[in-house]
């Protein structure tokens, strides 16, 4: 079986696609820089899987660090996963956000060009659009402008590995444009960890749902949609997982050696509905009001799928009503509630 390296593997995406590779069997081995992360994913990642597995503190920018690794494990594949991706914060540090997410990378791409590790599987965004002219979208709308440092590193970093994919035949690269994640493992063992107020909508919805936050304010309901709030795609993070697990499979089947897959349900949910599913599925009284529109969000984006299914013979399989579920049970397992 292939051994795979990932990056950022302490981290909430990483640490689900090291369970579902473990658990096909692969020889995995992750390394992360705990700069956004701890290694409390790790424990939950063992306990899953029953394996104790194999973890190295690093950072994707130390080329000393990364050498002597690549050195020592003769790997077959990368998954990148480790970068920053905070939209605001990438606004106020756009510095820190470039010579993270693009020197990360550029050390990463180099080191396996000298130790011939040629597959390498890139976690991108659905931000890499923009706001789409064509809904559903598929992975040939035009990237428009980035709506934050953070979109623009992830558009840079497809055109880098483009660049580089094209100049080395024998690298072969997907790259996975991922909605929004949601959700976390079933077992409540892994899942998210915001650092600080969160960002995203869910994990505000549970941490309001148990009481660390006051209320949730929705932003904005004056949209062009059917209830007025924007329109996401929301997609379960062991479906997302599940994904990278085919892209590995089927790394050398693909049309071309530089290839990009939409991960999403195909399904478009407004931010007001899945507040209403999230109460309907946990029987939680929600404190949320409608407040003021967010700068930067995009009225509404959802995927088409299709490449995927037919490509890599992936779909999603998780409901909503599921993620809000397994988000709740993580949320009660972080504040030590019986689930
Ligand atoms: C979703 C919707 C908000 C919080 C970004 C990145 C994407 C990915 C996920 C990294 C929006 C609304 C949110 C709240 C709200 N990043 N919302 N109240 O902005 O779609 O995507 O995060 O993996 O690449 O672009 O996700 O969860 O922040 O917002 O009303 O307290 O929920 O306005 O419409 P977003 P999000």
């Amino acid at each position: 079986m292939k051994k795979i390296l990932l990056t950022g593997g302490a981290g909430y995406i990483g640490a689900h696609t090291a369970v579902e590779l473990i658990q096909k069997g692969f020889d995995v081995v992750l390394i992360d820089d705990f700069s956004k992360s701890d290694n409390s994913l790790l424990d939950g990642i063992e306990k899953i899987t029953g394996k104790k597995i194999n973890f190295v503190e690093g950072d994707c920018k130390d080329s000393t660090f990364l050498d002597q690794l690549f050195r020592k494990e003769k790997f077959d594949s990368v998954i990148h996963f480790a970068a920053y991706k905070s939209v605001n914060e990438s606004v106020r540090e756009p510095l820190m956000y470039y010579n993270n997410n693009l020197r990360s990378m550029t050390e990463l791409l180099q080191v396996m060009g000298k130790y011939n590790v040629n597959e390498f599987i890139f976690s991108s965004s659905c931000t890499v659009y923009g706001q789409p002219d064509v809904i559903p979208v598929d992975e040939t709308a035009p990237f428009k402008k980035a709506e934050s440092p953070y979109g623009a590193t992830k558009q840079m970093c497809e055109r880098l590995l483009e660049d580089v994919a094209a100049a080395n035949k024998n690298l072969k690269a997907i790259s996975l444009r991922y909605f929004n994640p949601v959700g976390a493992h079933p077992s409540a063992l892994i899942g998210e960890l915001p650092i600080g107020v969160p960002n995203n909508l869910v994990p505000y919805v549970t941490q309001t749902a148990i009481g660390l936050r006051e209320k949730l304010v929705i932003f904005g309901n004056n949209y062009q949609t059917p209830d007025g709030s924007c329109i996401r795609d929301f997609i379960h993070v062991v479906d997302l997982a599940q994904a990278h697990v085919k892209s590995i499979e089927k790394i050398n089947e693909m049309p071309s050696n530089n290839e990009a897959f939409n991960l999403g349900t195909g399904e478009g949910v407004t931010v007001l509905s899945l507040v209403k599913k999230f109460i309907e599925v946990t029987n939680v009284n929600l404190n949320y009001e409608i407040g003021p529109r967010r700068t930067g969000d995009i009225e509404k984006v959802y995927a088409n799928p299709t490449k995927a299914k037919d490509l890599l013979g992936w779909q999603t399989r998780l409901s909503l009503e599921e993620s809000l579920r397994d988000a709740w049970r993580w949320e009660q397992k972080l504040a030590n509630k019986p689930i």
